[in-house]
């Protein structure tokens, strides 16, 4: 679902310089906010899904603490603060991004006015550069053999097929940009 999320968030952006550069933006700017705004559904959901598979409704282990009371140890353990500071990026630009599709609307573009409306939209940047190492801790790191994942005893799994698409996204939109 993170994957997904993230090529919605990258279709809307990709499109923004797309009309630039071929001038042609009606049919085009209509896409552009309904990625957006499944873009920020899919984050919701998925993030509503960590929260209850992953962190099971708890601040600390969303943040990386592990309980270790098998071991003996009576409060929880900051074991994993990687994970954590990855959770906390992904909650700011999914902030980020229900704001963004708070206004994806006509009436917010005239109240803001069309330039105020368009500045604030252009943090789909924003978003997208928190997502980055995000993403990329994920990909690249979280799954590494790890003194984690040796004392816990957890398998390294198969390189994710993903990595390589995020990396050719990612310097897409940076170039488009
Ligand atoms: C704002 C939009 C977000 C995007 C675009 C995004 C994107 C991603 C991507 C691309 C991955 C790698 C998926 C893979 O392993 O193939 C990922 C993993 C992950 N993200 Fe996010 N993320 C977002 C928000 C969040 C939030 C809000 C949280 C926490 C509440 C979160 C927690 C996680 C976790 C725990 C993983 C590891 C999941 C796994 O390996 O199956 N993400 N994310």
């Amino acid at each position: 679902m993170g994957d997904t999320a993230l090529i919605l968030l990258a279709v809307a952006l990709v499109i923004g310089p797309l009309t630039v550069l071929w001038q042609r933006k009606a049919p085009f700017v209509r896409w552009q906010r309904a990625f957006g705004v499944w873009f920020a559904l899919m984050a919701t959901i998925y993030g509503y899904l960590v929260w209850d598979g992953w962190a099971r409704w708890s601040v600390r282990r969303l943040l990386g603490f592990e309980d270790l009371s098998k071991m003996s140890v009576e409060q929880m353990i900051l074991t994993d603060p990687g994970f954590g500071l990855a959770n906390l990026i992904g909650i700011v630009a999914l902030f980020w991004a229900l704001i963004l599709a708070a206004i994806s609307s006509d009436r917010p573009v005239h109240a803001l006015g069309q330039r105020q409306w368009k500045h604030v939209q252009r943090y789909a940047y924003v978003v997208f550069y928190l997502v980055s190492p995000h993403a990329g801790y994920f990909l690249f790191l979280h799954y590494e053999l790890s003194l984690h994942s040796l004392v816990s005893q957890t398998e390294v799994p198969d390189l994710n097929w993903f990595r390589f698409w995020f990396l050719a996204i990612a310097a897409l939109i940076f170039t488009l940009q």
